[in-house]
């Protein structure tokens, strides 16, 4: 028998097991004292299990964000994205992650039409995943809701301003608050979302006056993308964050160019295959 075998071992799919607790939605709420947070929330999305490692340990939440139907899987707006999406990628990010709280978005359909279709939905993603939280879309419509989710063992972050799956309402992903009724609308969505119940409230594509005014009018904790420094927290999409893509929103920093690494990376590979230098002979196996 050959003495060179298959590597069968799972390990490589799972996590570096760390001494680290997973941090709670209760201890992250607490955060926010009498208004003010000292340590800001630190969010990003996750949707592999291998992108979960890499992150955890600099992150409070994982955000399990239904923006993965562009970002995986090539989708025009995040209206198509399903359950099982969103229930099979959260999976992956809670068995790669140890330390951050995972919070799993609902996907349009899923969650609007009662509380109780909103339940069913949820429980159905927090069991299939072990993810602790769930994040919906929407303001004070979506109240009552929250208030039944929470008052049922289901923790909730809202969404508003710039909310992308109600993209064919407000007709495109500007960023709103620019005028007085939807600046009022922001906060009084925020202030019912946060009276309901939600523990955190995404603030999305907002004009900074509007961003902070909300931050200081709710208790709970704002997170922040194209809002203000002064949320509570602030999230982005990984793939965005890390240079992923060609086009940079304006709420996006780049801290790295990863899709030019990867491209020169199968440039190289491609040429060695083409001149066959590839596999070498430190990757071939060869009878004793
Ligand atoms: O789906 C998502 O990634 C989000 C964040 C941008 C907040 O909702």
């Amino acid at each position: 028998m050959s003495k060179y075998e298959l590597d069968r071992a799972t390990s490589r799919a799972n996590p570096t097991p760390q001494p680290l607790r997973r941090l709670t939605v209760p201890k992250i709420r607490a955060r926010k004292e009498g208004g003010v947070t000292k340590e800001p929330i630190v969010m990003l999305t996750a949707y592999t299990a291998r992108q979960a490692q890499l992150l955890d340990e600099h992150c409070d939440i994982l955000l399990v964000g239904d923006s993965l139907g562009q970002v995986i899987y090539g989708l025009p707006t995040t209206i198509p994205v399903t359950l099982d999406m969103m229930a099979n990628h959260a999976a992956a990010v809670v068995r790669g992650s140890y330390h951050s709280v995972v919070v799993v978005d609902m996907p349009f359909g899923s969650y609007e039409s009662s509380p109780q279709q909103a339940f069913e939905s949820a429980s159905a993603l927090l069991k299939a995943s072990g993810a602790a939280a769930v994040k919906l879309e929407g303001g004070e419509a979506m109240a009552s809701t929250v208030d039944f989710l929470v008052n049922r063992g289901i923790p909730v972050m809202g969404h508003v301003g710039l909310t992308p799956q109600a993209v064919n309402v407000l007709g495109g992903y500007t960023a709103r608050g620019r005028n007085g009724a939807e600046a009022e609308k922001i906060v009084g969505d925020a202030r019912a979302l946060c009276a309901a119940g939600a523990f955190a409230i995404v603030i999305e594509g907002v004009v900074e006056p509007i961003a902070i005014a909300v931050t200081e009018a709710v208790e709970c904790i704002t997170i922040g993308i194209g809002a203000s420094s002064r949320c509570d927290g602030q999230v982005l999409v990984t793939d965005d964050m890390v240079g992923m893509f060609e086009r940079v929103p304006r709420c996006v920093k780049r801290y790295e160019e990863i899709s030019g690494l990867i491209s020169a990376a199968a440039a190289r590979y491609a040429a060695d295959v083409r001149n066959r230098d590839f596999p070498g002979p430190q990757q071939t196996y060869q009878a004793d």
